[in-house]
């Protein structure tokens, strides 16, 4: 029951509330670097935010590289860019990988060193720059994390790293701009919010303000995620789902997230794989691995999905997995890794399997857990269960 709760962003939610871009950048800064992706994706929102930035004389410095994957040497790139133009606060408009870039960048710009080696320990010691943080997707919540996502290529490594300095001093978060997303990563991040939102409520980090923010996630997502997908017009889905985004993006920065992650993110490391669909696949069957740990938590999630009346809790909590594999199938999403061209790796293995990996995760995984997650997660036909796993 013991938890410290701290989150020092200052959310501006609603529909139309991203034209107040120049005015909340203006409080912070008068030369903004703008970290988005590469123009054309996002042209015409990229266009309105300079003009919302120009009419509060904010002078703007586009950083248009943030890819997804991003690497650490596009963050050094940006971080060289932010230095030479003297930027004094950062934007990062667009997926979790330009925010992620975007707050990376803050910090390595002013301590002008490579982001790697902050992530390898190198001590922060200059103030960083502050950011602003405007998703257009409803999928990563790095506009509500301490969080950035990073590859090193090199190394063959993806992971998110945890500094109190990457947490947004303003996120701008308006449905509006999610509008045009096309079904296919309607489907993907939103199913990114469902894994940060269940692997927060089982964490053994989880305390009960976590628990209150991942159980509505669950909750919205399980309503709104089907008709976000089918309609991308349907407003109010779009509203629910970047709620829920956010809401799940408070709850993993304080009780991380667990082993659907771990295996997500070595995937896309070796394989290059989306995020959103890497931890997607995954997750079935790390619920199935974990669903007995805590019955109480995963009945809870059956019940947060709609289903279970009258179920006794133990049955209520192995239904759990199903349900997400039926949501998958809903929004068409490929219904196991194998399908996205992940095959049995001894390098995503060794990703994995390393020690505290399974720190957050309600139930503790050994080597042998591990090698039954990964091929319990490569086909529609595999679960956890089949493959004898208890
Ligand atoms: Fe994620």
């Amino acid at each position: 029951m013991d938890f410290t709760f701290f989150f020092p962003t200052r959310l501006v939610f609603g529909q139309g509330k991203f034209s107040l871009l120049g005015e909340e950048t203006a409080r912070l800064g008068r030369r903004a670097l703008l970290v988005t992706y590469p123009p054309r994706s996002l042209a015409r929102v990229v266009a309105q935010a300079q003009e919302l930035l120009a009419r509060h004389e904010v002078e703007v410095t586009l950083f248009a590289e943030a890819a997804p994957n991003p690497t650490h040497h596009t963050v050094d790139r940006g971080a060289e860019l932010a230095r030479q133009a003297g930027c004094d606060v950062v934007i990062g408009l667009g997926g979790g990988s330009a925010m992620d870039v975007a707050k990376a960048i803050a910090v390595a710009a002013p301590e002008n060193a490579g982001i790697w080696s902050i992530y390898e320990g190198r001590p922060i010691s200059a103030p960083s720059l502050p950011v602003v943080a405007v998703p257009t997707t409803a999928g990563t919540g790095s506009e509500a994390t301490f969080y950035t996502v990073i590859s090193n290529p090199e190394l063959r490594r993806k992971e998110g790293f945890a500094r109190p300095q990457f947490f947004p001093k303003v996120s701008i978060i308006d449905p509006l701009l999610t509008l045009s997303l096309p079904p296919r990563i309607t489907a993907e991040t939103g199913m990114d919010t469902l894994t940060h939102a269940v692997e927060a409520y089982t964490s053994r980090l989880a305390s009960p303000v976590s628990d209150l923010l991942a159980a509505e996630a669950i909750r919205l997502v399980g309503l709104y995620l089907r008709r976000a997908v089918a309609d991308g017009g349907d407003l109010e889905a779009r509203t629910q789902m970047l709620l829920a985004n956010t809401l799940a993006g408070i709850a993993i920065t304080h009780a991380d997230t667990c082993l659907a992650h771990v295996i997500g993110e070595a995937v896309g490391a070796v394989f290059d794989t989306p995020h959103g669909l890497s931890v997607t696949l995954a997750l079935p069957a790390v619920m199935e691995y974990n669903c007995l740990s805590n019955p109480g938590k995963y009945a809870g999630i059956t019940r947060l999905l709609g289903a279970g009346e009258g179920l006794s809790e133990r049955d209520a909590a192995l239904q759990s997995p199903g349900l997400v594999r039926s949501l998958i199938a809903d929004i068409r999403l490929p219904a196991g890794l194998a399908a996205i061209g992940v095959a049995e790796s001894d390098e995503v293995t060794a990703l994995v399997n390393r020690p505290g990996m399974d720190a957050s995760n309600p139930r503790p995984a050994d080597a042998k857990a591990f090698e039954l997650l990964i091929r319990g997660s490569l086909s529609p036909s595999m679960s956890y269960w089949q493959f004898g796993g208890v």
